[in-house]
């Protein structure tokens, strides 16, 4: 039987609590829930004892000191992602992170290519890679179901602090703990948080999936609710400011003529219509959802006279799957124990962190601006 890889948690807040600990568990025949770790007292001891994990701390470096864990799973706050990022690679063993690599560009490259020099493995939230729909849209449009794609456009919006009215509109897939464990309102402070962080990502990876990197950024961002009131976790009904911009509208420029338009916001809170769209030549594909609910539909274009029409294409997926969701961590461990090529490819993260640099930088100055980074996609999906 193969050995197993083992696995320490880095911060055991919502999402280590809303899917990854549970994933890692399922993924039990190659994966060790090993060592927990948590800043706040009695936290990670609670998880450890909940999911059958064999030691907990309240100090990454004790946990790294005194553990033989060969992957690190980083979920704390964005500004602290490079330190504890730097932390893991230095001890010697390989990471899978939350989105942002880091708070800044500069951060992520120096941490990109500190895991490259020393020959580790680094997979990189969120695994949108393998989101069975995202997944779908892909094999369409490369088997050329629309052609030649020249625009895109997507939409997403979240509101982290208020979870609870988050999950009436998501439905029940997403609703797997009561309540945050933790004070969300960091997620709307500048520096911190926002959608670009939080959002922006998940949009940005199935498009440059397709695509490729993108050349060129023009933005607009703003602050839109400068003051909010927590709705769940322990703030809630706590009124609190916004200081990173909630709103967002970008243009994207791929070269060859072939653009995108995206919105990521901490507001409305729902949409109508598809939440991406490509345009293509031959026709135009949509992803309709983000309420927890995806399906696809293809319009193929037909070219003098009747025949056009929507068609759904396969079964809606009514949730994203625990282990898919959190694949930064099953994937990184099966590549660790098969020697094999991260596809979450942290390149590819960095290439869309330098967007979202620019985004902010665009909009401050009133230009376009181009991109430095570029990526290549480490070759086909594992089925
Ligand atoms: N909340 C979500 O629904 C969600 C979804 C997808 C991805 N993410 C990403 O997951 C990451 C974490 O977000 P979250 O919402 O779980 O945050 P959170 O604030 O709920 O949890 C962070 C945890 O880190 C702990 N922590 C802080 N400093 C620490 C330290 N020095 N050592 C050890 N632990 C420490 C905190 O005590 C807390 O338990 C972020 O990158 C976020 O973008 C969050």
């Amino acid at each position: 039987m193969a050995r197993k890889i083992s696995v320490g948690v880095l911060g055991i807040g919502t999402v280590a609590e809303l899917f990854y600990l549970e994933a890692i568990v399922k993924h039990g025949d190659r994966a060790e829930l090993t060592a927990l770790c948590d800043v706040v007292p009695g936290r990670a001891q609670a998880a450890a004892k909940k999911w059958g994990a064999r030691a907990a701390f309240t100090d990454l470096g004790e946990m790294l000191a005194s553990t033989d864990v060969e992957a690190v799973l980083v979920l704390t706050k964005h500004s602290q992602h490079y330190d504890h990022a730097r932390q893991v690679l230095e001890a010697g063993r390989h990471l899978g992170i939350e989105k942002p690599i880091a708070a800044t560009f500069d951060q992520a490259t120096e941490i990109v290519e500190l895991a490259e020099a020393r020959g580790l493995k680094l997979a990189a939230a969120p695994a949108m890679a393998f989101e069975p729909v995202a997944r779908r849209a892909e094999a369409l449009i490369r088997d050329g179901a629309i052609g030649r794609v020249a625009a895109m456009r997507t939409h997403m919006t979240a509101n982290p602090a208020d979870r609870e009215t988050e999950w009436q509109r998501i439905g029940p897939n997403l609703a797997r703990i009561d309540t945050p464990p933790t004070d969300q309102t960091w997620m709307y402070q500048a520096g911190e948080g926002g959608p670009l962080f939080d959002l922006t990502p998940y949009q940005l990876i199935p498009p440059t999936r397709l695509m490729g990197p993108i050349k060129r950024v023009g933005a607009f961002t703003g602050i839109a609710v400068p003051e909010r009131v927590s709705g769940s976790g322990p703030t809630k009904g706590q009124r609190f400011a916004t200081t990173a911009p909630d709103n967002a509208v970008m243009l994207l420029d791929w070269g060859e003529d072939r653009f995108g338009m995206v919105y990521s916001g901490y507001l409305p809170a729902n949409f109508r219509g598809p939440h991406t769209e490509y345009y293509g030549d031959a026709g135009v594909l949509a992803v309709n959802g983000g309420t927890g609910v995806d399906n696809i539909e293809l319009y193929r274009t037909v070219t003098g006279g009747r025949g056009s029409r929507w068609e759904s294409v396969g079964e809606p997926n009514d949730g994203w799957d625990v282990v898919d969701r959190a694949g930064a961590i099953t994937h990184l461990v099966d590549c660790i124990a098969d020697d094999a090529e991260v596809q979450l490819s942290a390149r590819q993260a960095l290439h869309i962190l330098e967007v979202i640099d620019l985004v902010n930088e665009s909009s401050a100055r009133g230009q376009f601006l181009p991109t430095t980074t570029t990526f290549e996609l480490p070759g086909a999906l594992p089925a």
